[in-house]
């Protein structure tokens, strides 16, 4: 800040009466008036209060000076602190007008530099997650069979009784229906249910899809189970079907068999229980020798040495029929594996509930 203290006095009082005192008093402002001027820097705040300490008409520095120097000066030394404060007035305005652009710049270039991001700062790590143990599982299957010309296709939740019983030979009072414990919706005229199995999307393909069909078919299935330890009320599955005119047992068998190597490991074997789907037929199920003992026998394979994988089947002639494919000249088979199963074999968990808890300290494992 500006010392006023001088300005705010009379020549007179200074003690300033010949034209050389004078001269040297303006001097002496000049000078403070240079001083301050160098000081100013990029700070546009400080630097609108310095050109109002100067030029400020009500109590600037100039405005004193005319006020107590000047108006009041003797009639002798008028003449040179007139011309004096004329020379100061000059020099202040073109000085301030000099600097006013370099100090614009400045605080302009400043405000960039504080803006400006530091790309070399650490930065705030965001925890992205991975994938869920599940979606890892799906991620696998997909890559095994796609590998072996399976295409992927989806499904609605919400299904048709056709879709989820009669096309698949399950007709309304079949025995098969009831143990599906399925979840109807309320109030659909239709009876539209939730989807028991992803075995609908067989019918939906090829409904719409001429043979040769190679579809896998991944999904959530719903299921009136009581929750516990190995069940919920909603499940993922993943659906196979091969249809084309040439497919026999031994495709079957070789399929099953290549997707027990790839899942568990080159050294495992497969084997086929008879069992029972209307869709299918023969229908079986299909084990595998157990991935932690090998066939020996121990706690996860309760000693018998073999894990069921999955069901599955020739496809029932009765199917095509539903889809309008000829059934003379078409064979298939389809399967449908427990995702959630397969995963809980695999890894090693012991609860259904564990994969739906998400909790990190779980997920973090896989
Ligand atoms: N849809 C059957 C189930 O959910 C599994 C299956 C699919 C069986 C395809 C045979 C063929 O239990």
């Amino acid at each position: 800040m500006t010392d006023k203290s001088i300005v705010e006095q009379k020549l007179r009082d200074l003690g300033d009466s010949t034209p050389e005192r004078v001269a040297a008093r303006f001097a002496e402002v000049r000078t403070r008036f240079d001083e301050d001027a160098n000081r100013q820097s990029a700070n546009l705040e400080a630097w609108r209060s310095f050109v109002v300490q100067w030029t400020g008409r009500k109590s600037g520095m100039l405005t004193h000076i005319t006020d107590n120097w000047l108006k009041p000066a003797s009639p002798e030394l008028k003449r040179v602190v007139g011309q004096e404060l004329n020379q100061l007035k000059a020099h202040v305005e073109s000085v301030l007008a000099e600097r006013q652009t370099a100090i614009e710049a400045a605080a302009e270039q400043s405000a960039r530099t504080r803006d400006q991001i530091d790309f070399s700062l650490p930065g705030i790590e965001h925890a992205i997650g991975t994938r869920h143990l599940i979606r890892q599982t799906y991620d696998d299957l997909l890559r095994i069979f796609g590998a072996i010309g399976f295409s992927v296709v989806e499904g609605p939740e919400i299904e048709t009784p056709y879709y989820n019983f009669e096309a698949l030979n399950i007709p309304e009072h079949h025995p098969a229906r009831d143990n599906m414990d399925t979840f109807y919706i309320e109030g659909s005229r239709t009876g539209h249910v939730l989807r028991t199995h992803t075995s609908p999307m067989q019918i939906r393909t090829m409904e719409k899809q001429a043979p040769p069909v190679r579809i896998v078919v991944p999904g959530k299935v719903y299921r009136r189970d009581n929750p516990d330890a190995t069940h919920g009320y909603m499940f993922h599955q993943i659906e196979g079907l091969a249809v084309d005119t040439d497919i026999t047992f031994c495709d079957f068998k070789g399929t099953v068999d290549y997707f027990a190597r790839e899942f568990l490991g080159p050294k495992t074997k497969t084997r086929l229980r008879p069992s029972y789907f209307p869709f299918t037929e023969p229908s079986a199920e299909v084990d595998a020798t157990c991935h932690v003992c090998g066939g020996k026998g121990c706690r996860v394979c309760k000693q018998s040495g073999w894990i069921e994988l999955f069901g599955a089947g020739m496809v029932n002639p009765a199917v095509y029929g539903f889809v309008k494919y000829d059934a003379e000249r078409l064979s298939g088979f389809a399967f449908g594996m427990g995702v959630d199963r397969l995963a809980m074999m695999k890894y090693g968990v012991a609860e259904v509930p564990l994969l739906f808890q998400n909790d990190v300290r779980f997920l973090r494992q896989f």
